[in-house]
């Protein structure tokens, strides 16, 4: 082997390396990352009933919303990893030991919210409104068996 090839291969195990490190996030910092993305989900969820209610004129700013759901939703169960289970968490045991459960209604929520960007696509707004309902009843058919409070 070159030195040049050993060079290269090198610095394909560091990048091995730093994948790794990635996928073994500090379950803390986990922790924190996805009550910020459960809170973002909530701001892009009360923004969008607010739009979709006509309560405030801006439709325009509907699609983003759906598509940040949209993203936020669809990685749900790797939020929460095992071993993730304590401290400032509200998320119950539930989380782990239901697991087929629990992925099961983040696949149905990260659905409706596909279903929903679609909608709002569409530039149907009766469809959109009727999606979002259903959407937003994912969060509860979720939060009542898995989290706290
Ligand atoms: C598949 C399950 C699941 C779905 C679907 C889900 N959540 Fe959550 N959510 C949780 C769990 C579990 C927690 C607690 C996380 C923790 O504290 O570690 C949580 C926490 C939250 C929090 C509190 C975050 C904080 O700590 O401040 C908000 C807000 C929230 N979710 C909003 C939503 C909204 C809005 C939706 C629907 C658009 C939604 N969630 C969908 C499981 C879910």
């Amino acid at each position: 082997m070159t030195i040049r090839e050993r060079f290269v291969e090198s610095l394909a195990l560091l990048g091995v390396l730093v994948a790794g490190a990635a996928w073994a996030a500090d379950p803390e910092e986990v922790i924190k990352y996805r009550q910020a993305a459960m809170k973002a989900l909530g701001g892009h969820t009360t923004a969008m009933s607010q739009i979709v209610r006509g309560k405030v004129p801006f439709n325009g700013q509907l699609e983003g919303h759906a598509q940040a759901a949209a993203s936020l939703t669809q990685d749900i169960p790797a939020m929460f990893p095992a071993g993730s289970d304590f401290g400032e968490s509200d998320a119950r045991p539930e989380v782990w030991k239901k697991r087929a459960e629990f992925e099961k209604v983040a696949g149905d929520s990260s659905k409706a919210a596909g279903a929903l960007a679609a909608a709002v696509r569409s530039g149907d707004s009766a469809a959109a409104g009727k999606a979002f309902d259903g959407f937003a009843q994912t969060c509860k058919g979720c939060h009542q068996g898995f989290r706290e409070k």
